[in-house]
């Protein structure tokens, strides 16, 4: 924080250096070089690797962005406080993941990062400032937080005015989705000062978002949209993916369906993709904060909906295993199975929540050797799968991690693995060789024909089981 006040227009701080506050900071860098974005963390292992070009996050596209901005107005630190007495800005993007203990355990988000992030700019500011919540958040928060903000403001003649401003990217697509966002979200308060600081936000998005794009509302609509559009999102998958297990049932193809029901222009084409099962960190997250929520205003007919889609996806990678066993004879014992994918979705190295995890626990469950493999994801996975590490082996090869396995349980559809010799694979595997396809992104048809046992998500499998010369 070399620069002098003056140099910049204006100063920018987030706190929180992770999936979110990285990209977000490095494309509004990039994109008003005239202010100055400085991006905060207590993670110091976090802050040293976001300043090589190692960077703690793998996305596509993101170092490129980095690049540009950093050390002209884009800095990482883990001076906090300094950074919150310069910014005039600033973007809160902690974790809020949540809650383990206490009163709402399991659904409620956990908001203590938050809080203390609150305290701390209150303790260290001396002037005013716009702060935005950048993190997802239960309804209301902000009001919580402009009271532990401008508790006493009188004295100190100081004002914090809070926005909320929730971010939409999806990890994998993060900086085409930040360069082009479909919309931007601001709520502010409907006051003279709300308005200000909504308009100063709106001027700093207009540097390159179009100006139809953004669009501004009050803070409870704006806090509640960020819940609503996961949950509606997640709803999707797990209405595609209770079709699925019906589809299986009556030979009906999942694609198929999606297809007919997608080209009704009221319904849409996107995300209907039968599959294992979502993962990440945000959906699960943020369906049972919403649920927590309807049931502390009394809704509990409308938590029970909203909580079905988390059952729903419980339930598919459950159904997952399950078939995986039942088709195996019944026994996943000693039979070694090659799990390709564990990131939760592909272009990312993020597993938090991944079907994987459970899935892997289970086939261990069941004594099954797995071995796991991922193109940027297998830090994460052997930390998440720590306690049970001496059970999984690890292997960045997928042609290496096939070889004597009975099975292939596709979990993440990295487009790599669609692409891969097949017929190579098969020659090193057990026989009968089975592909449990989690995320239909394979030739099942082509498979079969290599002598593959397939099981496609929601559709009838292609087996060679039962024939008279079984392969
Ligand atoms: N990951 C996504 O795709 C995504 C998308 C939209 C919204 N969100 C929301 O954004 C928020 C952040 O998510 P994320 O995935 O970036 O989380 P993350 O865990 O990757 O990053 C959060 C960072 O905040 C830091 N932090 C926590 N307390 C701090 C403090 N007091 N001072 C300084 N730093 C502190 C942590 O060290 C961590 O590096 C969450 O509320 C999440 O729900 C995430």
């Amino acid at each position: 924080m070399s620069q002098t006040k003056q140099a910049f227009e204006k100063h920018v701080l987030c706190i929180g250096a992770g999936y979110v506050g990285g990209p977000t900071m490095a494309m509004i860098a990039a994109k008003c070089p005239t202010y100055k974005v400085t991006v905060v963390d207590i993670n110091e292992a976090r802050i040293a690797a976001w300043q090589t070009d190692e960077l703690p996050i793998y996305e596509p596209g993101l170092l490129e962005v980095v690049q540009e901005a950093r050390g002209r107005n884009l800095f990482f630190s883990t001076d906090v406080e300094a950074g919150i007495k310069e910014a005039d800005i600033i973007f809160v993007s902690v974790n809020t993941p949540t809650k383990t203990f206490g009163r709402g355990a399991g659904k409620a988000a956990d908001l203590q990062f938050w809080e203390k992030t609150a305290r701390q700019i209150r303790e260290c500011s001396t002037s005013s400032k716009i702060v935005v919540e950048k993190s997802t958040l239960p309804v209301r928060t902000a009001e919580a937080m402009a009271r532990i903000l401008n508790w006493g403001e009188k004295a100190t003649d100081i004002h914090f005015e809070v926005l909320s401003n929730p971010e939409f990217l999806a990890e994998g697509t993060a900086i085409a989705d930040l360069k082009m966002p479909d919309r931007v979200l601001i709520g502010g308060a409907e006051t003279p000062r709300g308005a200000a600081a909504v308009q100063d936000l709106v001027d700093l998005y207009a540097h390159w978002v179009p100006r139809e794009r953004i669009l501004t509302t009050n803070v409870w609509s704006s806090e509640l949209s960020k819940l609503a559009a996961n949950a509606m999102l997640a709803q999707r998958i797990s209405s595609v993916n209770a079709l699925s297990a019906l589809c299986e049932a009556t030979e009906a193809d999942i694609d198929e369906v999606g297809r007919a029901i997608g080209s009704d222009s009221r319904i849409g084409p996107k995300f209907l993709r039968a599959s294992v099962g979502f993962g990440g960190s945000c959906f699960k997250k943020d369906i049972l904060n919403l649920v927590y929520l309807c049931e502390h205003y009394g809704l509990k007919e409308v938590a029970s909906y909203w909580e079905q889609v988390v059952k729903i996806n419980r339930y598919q990678r459950g159904r997952f295993v399950d078939r995986m066993i039942t088709c195996m004879f019944n026994t996943v014992v000693g039979k070694k199975v090659a799990v390709f994918g564990f990131a939760f979705k592909a272009d990312t190295g993020d597993t938090r929540e991944s079907p994987a995890i459970y899935v892997c626990r289970e086939l261990v469950d069941e004594r099954a050797a797995v071995t796991v493999t991922d193109p940027k994801a297998l830090p994460n996975a052997k930390r998440d799968l720590a306690d049970i590490a001496d059970q999984i082996t690890w292997e960045s090869d997928p042609y290496k991690a096939a070889e004597g396995a009975h099975a292939i349980a596709i979990l993440t559809e990295w487009k790599e693995y669609a692409e891969l010799n097949y017929e190579r694979i098969f020659e090193v595997m057990e026989k009968p060789a089975f592909v449990f396809d989690g995320r239909n992104i394979l030739d099942a048809e082509k498979l079969h024909r290599i002598g593959f046992n397939v099981y496609p998500i929601g559709k009838a499998p292609k087996t060679h089981i039962g024939e008279e010369s079984e392969i």
